[in-house]
């Protein structure tokens, strides 16, 4: 095949234009955005990789679905519809809707946390992070420790350190544990997968100390799908099958439905325990709408029951991974560092390593992302210095991220093969004249999540 990849199971049927522009036109558009991608319109961006959340291309049978949706208030159709699908893959009988993912986090830690409690998991999400302290609760990661080294391979890089499970468990397990969370795949180490096994094995170990087990679901397909290549015993089983197992090792998830459910808005939570829902209902009740639509229209809910039946699909899949690995493939030809193996929705670049000639302080990931919008009109996303570096309250000196990614997010069923290429020549062109790059300094910075409002100039 082309390129050698997977082919497109798909063919287009409905386009929407694309604007390029040119370099210079860039240089002014990206000098009167602060020389921050967020601040720029999409319509002035050739090929957007900011994120692959909510920005899915739905099937002809999704946009056939929203014309079937029921919008009563209470008892709607396609909610039980929606239930029924994801019952089915998950096996948890009790399904509530929320409007997106993050409100299913609100509501689950809400419920579950009070405060000083210890919430373990593999690696929580930001968002995650945040409603967990906001209820008063201690966030830890326990990824093994080559998830935390982009340069270490191993097949299941969001794999669990189950011995510091253990521990954790021993030393708070008796209540001071509300829950155990395993986010499948794990977005903030470069969208890397667990593998059945752990899985299997860190369930066996929170039923012992009586913690329940619940997944962050949002990419729960794509962890699927390398269990089914890289692990042994799944290569000739259906996602749904896979997916079914795992789930059964977990007492509930939480679901972003904007990833791995193919829609462009939407989340839910789903249980095996009716008491733990009906407390949930209670909460959703005031925050997200009555417990049959949740924050969600009904005709959001059709499509979102359609997704999710599509994502588990293997020729999609399939497609989907191995366009995200041919992008890595191109790169790492050349040398450009990354994190490997690539993940399941977006390749991240290395940046400490890509440009060691700019300081950390002076935001080199950021200096990629302008640079790539510069070169091709791609936007990408700084995952280092201008998102993470915190100052030490105490001291006033900055506290700098580990690790310096930069994020290239590719949106499901939307770019082709030739997009794809597209990036890899941006980027390449980048890496071959690496040292041109220019540092930034932050000339303007909001107190909290700087990094979507503040603005830069060059050193
Ligand atoms: N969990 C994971 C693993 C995520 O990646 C996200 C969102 C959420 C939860 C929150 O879901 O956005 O529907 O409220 N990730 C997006 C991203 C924002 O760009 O990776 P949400």
């Amino acid at each position: 095949m082309t390129n050698s990849i997977s082919p497109e199971p798909y063919k287009i049927k409905m386009v929407e234009p694309l604007r390029q522009t040119t370099r210079e036109e860039r240089q002014k558009l990206i000098a009167e955005a602060g020389y921050n991608v967020f601040n720029l319109r999409a319509e002035d961006i050739y090929i957007d990789l900011l994120t692959d959340s909510g920005t899915s291309t739905m099937s002809q049978f999704q946009w056939a679905a929203l014309l079937l949706g029921d919008e009563s208030y209470a008892g709607s159709r396609s909610f039980f519809r929606l239930k029924d699908t994801i019952t089915n893959i998950t096996g948890y009988p009790y399904v509530l809707p929320t409007h997106q993912g993050r409100a299913a986090e609100n509501i689950l830690t809400e419920m579950l946390i009070r405060p000083g409690m210890f919430v373990p998991g593999n690696m929580h999400f930001d968002t995650t992070k945040a409603h967990i302290k906001l209820k008063g609760g201690v966030p830890l990661d326990l990824v093994i420790k080559q998830g935390l080294d982009p340069e270490a391979f191993h097949p299941f890089k969001a794999n669990i350190d189950l011995h510091r499970l253990e521990r954790t468990l021993q030393e708070h397990g008796d209540g001071g544990i509300p829950f155990f969370l395993i986010t499948v795949t794990c977005n903030n180490n470069g969208g890397q997968p667990v593998s059945m096994d752990n899985i299997r094995s860190a369930a066996e170990l929170c039923r012992r100390y009586k913690v329940p087990l619940f997944f962050d679901a949002a990419r729960f397909a794509e962890n699927c799908y390398f269990i089914r290549k890289r692990e042994s015993g799944y290569g000739d089983k259906e996602i749904v099958r896979i997916a079914q197992e795992m789930f059964s090792y977990g007492d509930g998830c939480v679901m972003s439905s904007k990833k791995d459910g193919l829609v462009n808005i939407g989340g839910f939570m789903a249980f095996k325990d009716h008491a733990l829902y009906q407390r949930a209902c209670q909460l959703a009740v005031i925050y997200e709408g009555f417990p049959t639509y949740g924050g969600m229209a009904g005709r959001d809910m059709e499509a979102l029951s359609v997704g999710l039946q599509e994502a588990t699909d293997v020729s999609y899949l399939s497609f989907r991974i191995e366009q995200v690995a041919y992008l890595a493939k191109r790169l790492q030809e050349e040398g450009v560092p990354i994190v490997v193996p690539p993940g399941g929705h977006a390749v991240y670049i290395n940046a400490r390593r890509f440009a060691t000639h700019i300081p950390q302080s002076q935001f080199r990931g950021q200096a990629l992302v302008v640079a790539l919008y510069l070169e091709g009109g791609v936007r990408a996303v700084d995952l280092g210095t201008s998102m993470f570096a915190e100052e030490d309250s105490d001291t006033g000196e900055t506290e700098y991220p580990a690790l310096e990614l930069v994020r290239l997010a590719v949106p499901r069923r939307v770019y082709t093969n030739t997009h794809i290429d597209v990036v890899a020549e941006s980027v390449l062109a980048i890496y071959r004249n690496r040292e041109q790059l220019k540092g930034l300094k932050m000339v303007y910075e909001a107190p909290v999540l700087r990094h979507f409002t503040c603005r830069f100039e060059y050193v």
